[in-house]
């Protein structure tokens, strides 16, 4: 339905990136701003909210989404909007009005041939003398029949035209369409010859179980160990999870994903009986691949390599940077970055640690005892974070002042749970050997670095009480549970103005006040 389709969008394109294509964004703190498009101005009153996903401007009194933004800018009615944000986010429109029929059309036959390359790679596999080598791999892995069929696993022959002549056989298809299915590829010459050959092949399905892709293993240790489907129009490396079909049901009912890296491993997983595994297919796990899922989801467990190069891995995997579909692009996410994209999920990111170097294959293939107690034995994202950051730090007074300033403040000031973070605090103080008030100093030092650009007035203004009490609350900031819980009553939609609104949203939320001053204009912040 319509609806549907708007919050598929609003998962996927960010408010930041869409207003910063035509606003000059500055960040400021946790927030952005610039000159507001809606009226002139010199100096920046508008402000984007990444958190909230919206704008106000605090000069004219516009504010809204990425929607309302595409429509005024743009001077759209709804539907061409949801038409072009929908393409910007590639969601597919399901309401009646914005449908494009030949596109439906065209992407429905696009998956159509890859149902009927899977179904010829699975008949070469277990009809055919020539999937033999396939079957031979299969069985030294441990993959049994049933769990080989229930992924709809093949193998595609060592031809360049077998897939080709199976398909154009029945007349109704045509080469160019073969290529823009990512069935076949082109070479500089010009030449058309299948792309999968002589390889183990894995249809990557989407949620509805309709495959879009493939990842093509090769039998021995030729090069690439796996070939993926190119990008087209109905497959994005990036968007896709592989194995979500099959444990979308256990995602469900268990309200906890786990994610591995490779295809095997998320085979391995579900022939033991984790049905809620998926495969990130090796990149970085983006926030489009958890998106439509993540309202299921209470918890994500990430299961990655123990060795070095694994827990780089990790500090990536999770990377609420939209990254473009080439592997080799390695977004910088810092630490604090990863603690704001589990706020962002809404969900709990715990680390598996895999010991001794086994990959979730080869842990639940020799025990799956061992796999369940590494569940069990996962690590708060949090935790983890500033165990790598902290561990091998020198022990001199300066590089332990240095690591709590740069790498600890960071990532603490991102956590908005009180009792969470006295957790942490207490973390840190042991790691670092300080006392836990030493921590909160450092917290506090950060705080009121931006806090400079807060002008409170001596006496607040009579007359107003809004205005009285936020500028009592700016000046006074809350030291007690008994006032945090006071200022918990208040209800938003008596507040009138909308400055006051937003500041006062923010101390309500227990967000960093002086970030929030940073972010706003100037006029505002002295206020
Ligand atoms: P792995 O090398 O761990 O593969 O890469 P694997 O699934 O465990 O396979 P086996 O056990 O060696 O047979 C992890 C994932 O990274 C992606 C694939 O999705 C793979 O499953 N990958 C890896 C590629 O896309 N291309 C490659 O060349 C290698
Ligand atoms: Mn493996």
């Amino acid at each position: 339905m319509a609806g549907d389709t708007v919050s598929q969008i609003k998962e996927r394109l960010d408010v930041v990136d869409l207003v910063g294509s035509k606003v000059q964004l500055r960040q400021a703190g946790r927030n952005f701003k610039g000159l507001c498009p809606f009226h002139t101005e010199k100096t920046p009153s508008f402000v984007v909210f990444p958190e909230s996903q919206s704008y106000h401007c605090f000069g004219c009194g516009k504010s809204g989404d990425i929607f309302s933004f595409m429509m005024d800018t743009e001077n759209l009615d709804f539907g061409d909007t949801l038409k072009q944000l929908a393409q910007r986010a590639n969601v597919e429109i399901t309401s009646v009005a914005a449908r494009d029929p030949e596109r439906d059309a065209h992407r429905e036959r696009l998956i159509e041939l890859n149902e009927r390359a899977g179904s010829f790679f699975s008949s070469v596999l277990w009809t055919s003398a020539l999937g033999e080598p396939a079957r031979a791999l299969l069985e030294r892995r441990g993959v049994d029949r049933q769990t080989a069929e229930r992924f709809g696993l093949g193998f595609a022959p060592d031809s360049f035209d077998a897939l080709r002549n199976h398909l154009l056989r029945r007349g109704d298809v045509d080469q160019d369409v073969l290529l823009e299915a990512g069935l076949q590829s082109k070479n500089d010459s010009g030449r058309v010859y299948d792309r999968f050959r002589n390889r183990v092949m894995f249809p990557i399905r989407e949620r509805s179980g309709r495959t879009i892709g493939f990842g093509a293993r090769a039998l021995g240790d030729e090069m690439p160990k796996y070939l993926n489907s190119p990008q087209t129009p109905i497959f994005n490396k990036s968007d896709a999870l592989y194995a979500v079909d099959r444990a979308e049901e256990a995602i469900r009912r268990e309200r906890t994903l786990v994610v591995v890296e490779g295809y095997m491993d998320a085979i391995a997983a579900h022939q033991f009986g984790f049905s809620n595994v998926v495969a990130s297919m090796g990149t970085a796990l983006t926030s489009q691949q958890v998106g439509s899922i993540r309202r299921y989801v209470d918890r994500v467990f990430l299961a990655l390599d123990a060795d070095a190069a694994g827990q780089m891995a990790t500090l990536r995997a999770i990377d609420s940077v939209r990254e473009s579909f080439s592997d080799e692009s390695a977004p910088t996410v810092g630490a604090d970055t990863l603690v704001r994209f589990e706020r962002a999920l809404a969900a709990e990111v715990r680390i598996v640690l895999l010991e001794g170097g086994k990959d979730p294959d080869e842990l639940i293939r020799s025990d799956p005892d061992t796999w369940r107690r590494a569940l069990d034995r996962a690590i708060p994202l949090v935790e983890y974070v500033l165990n790598i950051k902290l561990r091998d730090i020198e022990r001199t007074p300066a590089a332990r002042a240095k690591a709590l300033r740069e790498d600890v403040v960071p990532v603490l000031r991102e956590i908005n749970d009180q009792a969470i973070l006295a957790h942490y605090v207490g973390v840190v103080a042991r790691l670092l050997e300080y006392k836990d008030t030493d921590v909160r100093a450092a917290l506090r030092a950060g705080r009121s670095q931006g806090a400079r650009a807060v002008q409170v007035q001596e006496r607040p203004a009579a007359g107003d009480p809004e205005r009285h009490l936020v500028q009592l609350l700016l000046q006074y900031p809350l030291t007690t549970t008994a006032q945090d819980e006071a200022v918990q009553t208040i209800n938003l939609d008596d507040v009138l103005d909308a400055r006051n609104r937003e500041i006062l949203r923010v101390i309500i939320a227990g967000e960093s006040l002086n970030e929030t001053m940073e972010s706003l204009p100037d006029e505002i912040a002295q206020y």
